[in-house]
């Protein structure tokens, strides 16, 4: 079947400036890290890109390594993308990045210019386009100099491979150091990527999100829904057909009884505003001053309309933010 966007794509969805560039993210964005590999259904993938599209999802997020198998899930996006999206590549803004174990020897992985370089290359040749809008170095890396990595991010951009270069996973100090390079070169920097969810706050005890506000650079938030965990999933078992199911980055052994615990009563202050777990989630995340779009990932385009639905209500009483962190604590 072929396929044409809704028209009333833009309407509800928000857009949040990335720091004080001029490019403008959905608030939420869909990430391929799971479920958009070779061994994935192909029609199953389509349909959530393209439900995001039509929700006004403008944001897909890929990395080299994404799959299994490494690398297919930017060849499944390639497919999509020519399929159902040429007519609107304009619309779109597509990231990958470099950094994690991608092939053997000593330039699959961490943050050289030949690794960074190479890898976008692959990158670009397997999602079948001529650029993409945001580049990311995805993990820092101790061996090598900061100012060596950020000159490949540069230069990617400036060769026309990339609109614009962007860090994940980076610790403060590290994050600081990347963006005084950048700034020196004047390379269009964006984003950094980290990891936020009410389960896990890391980066907001240790000053990521105050940095970014500072420097005027946005931050997209991975995994908020704790890869399922802050969400209805698991809190009657585990479902055959869930991440933590697949035992593979979700282990089914980390979901204890104290876990699921809090998980409940955080559903209960959901269920008090009116919205699911996952929607909470998300608009707990959103709340954080120098946040710029959620990064969910799905399973299947139901999943992907809830957290839509929840972005009606992203505001929180004082009294349900102190009832939450009375949970977390
Ligand atoms: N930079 C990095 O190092 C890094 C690391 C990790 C992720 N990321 C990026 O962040 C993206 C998102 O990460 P993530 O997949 O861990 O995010 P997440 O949004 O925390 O978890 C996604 C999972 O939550 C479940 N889910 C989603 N919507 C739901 C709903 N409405 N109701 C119930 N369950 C729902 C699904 O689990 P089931 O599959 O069980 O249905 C889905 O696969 C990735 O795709 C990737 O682009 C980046």
């Amino acid at each position: 079947m072929s396929y044409s966007p809704d028209p009333g794509r833009y309407d509800s969805m928000a857009y949040r400036r990335c720091g004080r560039s001029g490019l403008r993210l959905p608030v939420v964005s869909l990430g391929l890290w799971h479920n958009f590999g070779s061994v994935d259904v192909y029609e199953n993938c389509r349909r959530m890109v393209q439900t995001a599209f039509d929700l006004g999802i403008t944001h897909f997020d890929l990395a080299n390594n994404y799959g299994p198998e490494p690398g297919s899930a930017e060849i499944t996006f390639g497919r999509i993308l020519k399929q159902d999206l040429a007519a609107w590549r304009d619309e779109l803004v597509i990231s990958s990045k470099a950094g994690y174990y991608m092939w053997p020897g000593p330039y699959g992985e961490w943050g050289s210019r030949k690794n960074l370089i190479a890898s976008c290359d692959q990158s670009l040749r397997r999602l079948g386009v001529e650029y993409v809008d945001i580049f990311y170095h995805h993990r820092p890396d101790p061996d090598t100099p900061v100012e060596e990595s950020m000159l490949a991010l540069d230069q990617i951009v400036r060769s026309g491979k990339a609109l614009y270069a962007g860090i994940s996973n980076y610790g403060p100090e590290r994050a600081a150091e990347a963006i005084r390079v950048l700034r020196e070169l004047k390379t269009p920097f964006v984003l950094h990527q980290v990891r936020y969810n009410m389960l896990d706050r890391a980066h907001e005890r240790q000053g990521s999100f105050r940095l970014l506000q500072e420097e005027g650079v946005g931050g997209i938030v991975f995994s908020p829904l704790a890869q399922g965990l802050l969400t209805g999933r698991y809190l009657d078992g585990i479902p055959a057909d869930s991440r933590a199911a697949r035992n593979g980055f979700l282990k089914a052994d980390s979901i204890t009884s104290e876990l699921l615990g809090r998980i409940r009563a955080l559903d209960a202050i959901a269920r008090g505003r009116g919205q699911t777990l996952a929607e909470m989630a998300v608009a707990w995340v959103l709340a954080q001053p120098g946040v710029t779009s959620a990064l969910v990932g799905a399973s299947r385009p139901e999943q992907i309309r809830d957290i839509v639905a929840g972005l009606s209500k992203l505001d929180f009483s004082a009294a349900e933010l102190a009832a939450i962190d009375t949970v977390l604590a």
